[in-house]
């Protein structure tokens, strides 16, 4: 069965017009901003999502592994939340796919009717992963959406099929949005699921401090480079002069807003020009550019933002030395 890959924006072409103008004005006026900042999600072009995949390979980025011991440990229980139904495995910012396979390998030989539907607004995103799990289960039904996350499965729920929906927004994703933008993101899932579906959200929960610092300034400087590659994909697509040896890395932890901080810091004073928005921008030595977020919780947090948006905590898998959680929420609605 080959996939079928839908495309929920009228015009393909114009929404990539949509998105390049989209980042060259998050360009503009994050740069002309003070503090200087540059947003996470323009991480992500092809080697920015190379480099992310390597980084999830590092022994000091524990996220990654954590996850999947926990997936592997409760795809048991995880299964059978599902009470025997059939499913929509709706995945958001999937990455490489393997932590999904450990759940699919499970449900299949479980013998759960699955449709695996991932989400992406990048085409290769869903491409590239519809590939490998197709060739692991050439039969599953396929469906990949580009589309937003909301408007994708507002789209599927119009489909009428008498699945659960399980949505997986793995990874501690969720920790790249500040506080009450992780509030709004659960509240706009709420309220285009059905009662009763079920999401599967990944959390870094709060730790020894040095555990976070290794994790955001590995020694193979794999992170240097993934934050760095920000400024060389504003040279390749708004043709910025950025000389990348002439500002490092740096992450840090901030104790009161529980967020590792990653900023990319002007080594000297110099002028950049981007050629796409006909300016020079000026750096001070010593200029930070904050590029990242990357918040941390508490279980009682995550209770409360449970709470908060309408969810249920059906179950909370942990690693064996809680530093992760994979907290299972199910969302209630006044007739359910
Ligand atoms: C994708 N995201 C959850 C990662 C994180 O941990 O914030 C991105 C990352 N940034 C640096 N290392 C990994």
């Amino acid at each position: 069965m080959s996939p079928i890959i839908h495309h929920l924006s009228k015009n393909e072409s114009l929404s990539k017009t949509m998105a390049a103008q989209q980042f060259s004005f998050d360009v503009l006026a994050g740069l002309s901003d003070t503090p200087k900042r540059l947003s996470s999600k323009y991480f992500y072009d092809a080697e920015g999502s190379r480099l992310f995949t390597e980084i999830t390979k590092l022994e000091e980025y524990y996220p990654t592994r954590l996850e999947a011991e926990i997936l592997e440990q409760h795809k048991g229980a995880i299964a059978h939340q599902l009470k025997g139904r059939s499913v929509n495995l709706i995945d958001l910012g999937a990455g490489d796919g393997q932590k999904t396979l450990i759940l699919l390998r499970h449900f299949q030989q479980e013998g759960i009717d699955v449709k695996f539907v991932p989400i992406d607004i990048s085409e290769a995103a869903i491409a590239g992963l519809l590939d490998v799990i197709k060739s692991e289960f050439p039969k599953m039904e396929c469906e990949g959406l580009v589309s937003e996350y909301f408007r994708g499965i507002h789209w599927l729920n119009t489909q009428q099929d008498d699945r659960v929906n399980l949505v997986l927004f793995l990874g501690s994703n969720i920790g790249n949005f500040d506080k009450s933008h992780a509030r709004a993101h659960l509240r706009q899932m709420w309220t285009v699921l059905n009662p009763d579906d079920l999401l599967l959200v990944g959390f870094d929960l709060k730790k020894d401090i040095d555990l976070l610092l290794h994790a955001y300034n590995d020694s193979k400087g794999v992170t240097a480079k993934f934050n760095l590659n920000l400024l060389r994909r504003i040279n390749n697509e708004l043709g910025g002069n950025f000389d990348l040896s002439k500002f490092r890395h740096f992450s840090t932890y901030n104790v009161f807003s529980g967020a590792v901080e990653s900023y990319l810091v002007s080594l000297e004073e110099q002028d950049v020009k981007i050629d796409a928005l006909e300016i020079k921008f000026h750096f001070r030595a010593w200029e930070p550019i904050h590029t990242e977020y990357s918040y941390k919780y508490l279980k009682s947090d995550i209770h409360a933002l449970a709470e908060n948006t309408g969810f249920q905590i059906d179950a909370e898998y942990f690693d064996t030395k809680q530093h992760f959680v994979d907290s299972l929420l199910r969302v209630k609605k006044i007739d359910s």
